[in-house]
């Protein structure tokens, strides 16, 4: 697998513990830079790594797409059946439904472009996973940042404009192995229901029993480079395997940080 260190790549690491796994940070492979000769090939390549600095990526297009799309293209070359991992953002959020695995993509962002064109480079031997808004007990992601912030001040000011299903790395892991007995294609797992970052930012207080105001604002409020979604709720219309609401993903995270 590829991404071993970042906090999908060590939920996936948890869930194919009992298989002979060989987990590539990017210390071992940098995936901008051509596969290592396996010899024989290995039977799955689970592909966790990537550029996921959405802001970033509005200065830097290049450099994400070499990640995203090049090295995509380089774990495909490695000749075995992939994983790769897709984004929410590859919708332009004007449905007023959730997404469904036939609804045409129009990315807003660099980050949404490239992850795009990455499931392009994935082949036709992948299931192409489009998850979102991704949270584990470790590494920064949302719920790891507000609680550091709300140890710091009384207040958060958190975006109330875009709804998505805020998915548990370890749900999506789990759900993830469920998936390899399905055919390859286009898959939506995340998790079920959706809520604004700001209903998530106080569900994640409640949950975590923290003392601290949220704050609503716009995007345009809070101004960052990169556009999003207003709506990037993903569901399956194919019968994907089904993942727990985003409120048990917050108790399971709960558990995994105390
Ligand atoms: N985070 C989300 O909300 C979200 C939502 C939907 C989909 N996804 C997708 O889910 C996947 C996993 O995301 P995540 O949240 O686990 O991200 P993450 O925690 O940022 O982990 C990404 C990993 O990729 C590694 N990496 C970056 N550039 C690399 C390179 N050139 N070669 C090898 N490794 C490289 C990073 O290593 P360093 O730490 O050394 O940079 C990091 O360990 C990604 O494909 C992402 O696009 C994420």
């Amino acid at each position: 697998m590829t991404g071993a260190g970042g906090q999908l790549g060590r939920a996936l690491q948890e869930e194919f513990a009992a298989e002979d796994l060989v987990a590539w940070t990017r210390g071992d492979w940098d995936v901008a830079l051509p596969p290592p000769l396996l010899d024989p090939p290995p039977g799955l390549v689970l592909h966790a790594a990537a550029w996921t600095d959405v802001d970033a990526a509005e200065d830097d297009p290049q450099e994400a797409a070499a990640v995203n799309v090049g090295g995509t293209r380089h774990v495909a070359e490695l000749g075995a059946p992939l994983v790769y991992f897709s984004t929410d953002y590859v919708f332009d959020g004007g449905k007023a439904e959730p997404y469904l695995e036939s609804d045409s993509p129009n990315p807003l962002s660099a980050y949404g472009r490239t992850k795009l064109y990455g499931e392009g480079a994935a082949g036709e031997q992948a299931w192409v996973v489009r998850s979102s808004g991704l949270f584990g007990p470790s590494g920064k992601n949302f719920v790891t940042t507000m609680l550091r912030l709300a140890r710091e001040q009384d207040e958060v000011v958190v975006v109330d404009d875009q709804r998505s299903a805020p998915t548990y790395v370890g749900h999506l892991a789990a759900a993830t192995r469920e998936l390899l007995d399905r055919p390859f294609g286009v898959w939506h797992l995340a998790a079920e229901g959706d809520c604004t970052w700001a209903e998530f930012a106080e569900a994640t207080f409640e949950e975590f029993g923290v003392e601290c105001r949220v704050r609503r604002i716009s995007s345009e409020d809070l101004g960052r480079p990169a556009l999003r979604p207003a709506n990037s709720v993903l569901r399956s219309e194919k019968g994907a395997p089904e993942l727990p609401h985003w409120r048990e993903g917050l108790r399971a995270c709960l558990q995994r940080i105390e």
